[in-house]
C-alpha cells in the first residue's frame, strides 16, 4: 500500500476534526492508500509542535508556502479561515498536490471560480468539507430520494440557529472571532452556516434558480481585537431566504447567531407528493420519516434509527443500534476521498460543487441588498 502524505495547513477546530478522520478512516474503512500525517503548518511554532506531538504529526512548519513547496508532501489539506482558502489552494494546485478545503469554498464566487479554475487545469483531485452529506441518515435520505419514493417534491426546508454572539461586548476578529469580520469571513451566517444547509440543499433537491432574501446585522459596531478599535460590524447576523429549486419546488432557509438556547440546531425537511422527512442534527442518527402510501390505520410518522448495517457506512463501524456522531462524518468524506482517488474519481463535493454554493450564497446576499428576487448564477445545476 502506498503512503499518502498530508500536510495540514490550520490547527483549530476544523484541524483537530480533520486530523482525526485521517487517522481514523483506515482502522475502519478498507483504503487504497495509508494517510501518514506529514506536516501541520501553523504561524505559532510553539502551539503547531504542541498539535504535532498530540496527533502524531512528523513536522511542523510555520509557513503554508514552505509546506506547499516540500516535495514529499501529496494533499494539501485547508483548515484556516476562509480568507486563506483561495491562495493557498491555488498555490497547492500549481504544485499538482491534491487539495481538500474547509467550506465556504470561498469568500465570493468569483474568488471561488479561481480556485476551481486552479484545480481544474492542474487536474488534481479537490473536495470541500461540506461534512453533513456523509452524516449515515442524510446519506440515507439521498439515496430515498433518488429511488423516487417521495414523487415530486414541493418543499425544502432548512433551518441553522446558534445564539453566540447575542453580546454587544464580544469583539470581532482575531483568533475565535474571526466569523465576525467581514474581511476574513466574507459574510457572516450567509456564508458560515447557511452554505451548509445550501450544500445539503443542492445535492438532495438538486439546483436552486432564483432567491429573495432578508439579512440583519443587529449589533453594528463592535471592538476590533486586531486594531482595538471600535468598527462597523459588516457580517449578517440573521439571513432569510425563500427560493425556487429548478424541479418547482419552494423552499424556505433561515440561518442565525440569535436564537437564544440553539447552539448548532441544523434541521432540514422535504415534503414530496408520497413522502416527507425530517432531519435535525441535534439527533443525527435519526431520520423522521412519513409514506402516505402506508396502511391509512397505522400511518404516521416513523423515527428510524439509522444505525443498522444496511444503513450508509453503518456496516463499517459497530452493531445495530449503536449509534455515531459528530466526528465520523468528517471520517466518511476523508475514506470516500481516498477510496475515490484509488479509483481515479472525484470525491464530491468538488470545488467546483462547492462553486455552485458559492452562487446561492452571493445571490442570497445580493438580494438582501436589492430587495428583488436574484437569478443564481450557473445555479441550475445540481451536484452528483
Ligand atoms: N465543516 C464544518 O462543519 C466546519 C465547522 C467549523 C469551521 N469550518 C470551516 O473551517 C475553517 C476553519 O474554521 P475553524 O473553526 O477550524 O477556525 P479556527 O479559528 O478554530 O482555526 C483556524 C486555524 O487557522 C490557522 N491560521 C490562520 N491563518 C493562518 C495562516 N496564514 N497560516 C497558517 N495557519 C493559519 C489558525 O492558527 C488556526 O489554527 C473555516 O473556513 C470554517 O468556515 C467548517
Amino acid at each position: 500500500m502506498k503512503d499518502l502524505n498530508i500536510g495540514l495547513v490550520g490547527y483549530g477546530f476544523m484541524g483537530r476534526t480533520h486530523s482525526n478522520a485521517f487517522h481514523q478512516a483506515g482502522h475502519f474503512f478498507k483504503l487504497p492508500y495509508r494517510p501518514v500525517l506529514k506536516a501541520i503548518c501553523a504561524r505559532n511554532t510553539d502551539r503547531a509542535t504542541a498539535f504535532a506531538e498530540n496527533w502524531g504529526y512528523q513536522s511542523v512548519e510555520s509557513d503554508w508556502r514552505a509546506l506547499v513547496a516540500r516535495k514529499d508532501i501529496d494533499l494539501i489539506d485547508i483548515a484556516t479561515p476562509n480568507d486563506m482558502h483561495a491562495e493557498i489552494a491555488i498555490a497547492a494546485a500549481k504544485a499538482g498536490k491534491m487539495v481538500m478545503c474547509e467550506k465556504p469554498l470561498a469568500r465570493t464566487a468569483a474568488e471561488a471560480l479561481t480556485m476551481v479554475d486552479a484545480v481544474e487545469s492542474a487536474g488534481v483531485p479537490n473536495s470541500v468539507w461540506y461534512n453533513y452529506r456523509r452524516v449515515p441518515a442524510v446519506t440515507l435520505l439521498k439515496k430515498l430520494i433518488d429511488e423516487g419514493r417521495f414523487g415530486r417534491i414541493f418543499h425544502y426546508r432548512a433551518k441553522f440557529l446558534q445564539d453566540w454572539t447575542i453580546s454587544k461586548d464580544l469583539p470581532q476578529g482575531g483568533e475565535g472571532l474571526w466569523r465576525l469580520d467581514v474581511g476574513v469571513a466574507g459574510s457572516g451566517v450567509t456564508g458560515d452556516l447557511l452554505a451548509h444547509c445550501i450544500d445539503t440543499a443542492l445535492w438532495l433537491n438538486g439546483g436552486i434558480s432564483s432567491v429573495t432574501a432578508a439579512t440583519e446585522t443587529f449589533i453594528k459596531e463592535r471592538k476590533h481585537n486586531l486594531t482595538g478599535k471600535v468598527e462597523p460590524v459588516g457580517i449578517d447576523d440573521a439571513s432569510l431566504f425563500l427560493c425556487r429549486f429548478a424541479n418547482g419546488s419552494l423552499a424556505t432557509f433561515e440561518a442565525t447567531r440569535y436564537a437564544r438556547g440553539h447552539k448548532a440546531l441544523y434541521t432540514l425537511e422535504i415534503n414530496g407528493e408520497h413522502a416527507s422527512a425530517f432531519w435535525d442534527l441535534h439527533d443525527l442518527h435519526r431520520l423522521q420519516w412519513f409514506d402516505h402510501r402506508d396502511e391509512g390505520q397505522l400511518r404516521g410518522w416513523r423515527s428510524l434509527h439509522i444505525t443498522d448495517s444496511d444503513h450508509p457506512y453503518m456496516k463499517s463501524w459497530w452493531v445495530p443500534g449503536l449509534q455515531i456522531g459528530y466526528e465520523h462524518t468528517f471520517i466518511h468524506q476523508f475514506a470516500d476521498f481516498v477510496q475515490a482517488l484509488g479509483e481515479g474519481k472525484l470525491c464530491p463535493p468538488t470545488f467546483r460543487d462547492g462553486l455552485a454554493t458559492d452562487y446561492v450564497t452571493d445571490a442570497v446576499l445580493a438580494s438582501a441588498k436589492s430587495g428583488k428576487w436574484e437569478t443564481v448564477s450557473s445555479g441550475t445545476k445540481g451536484s452528483k
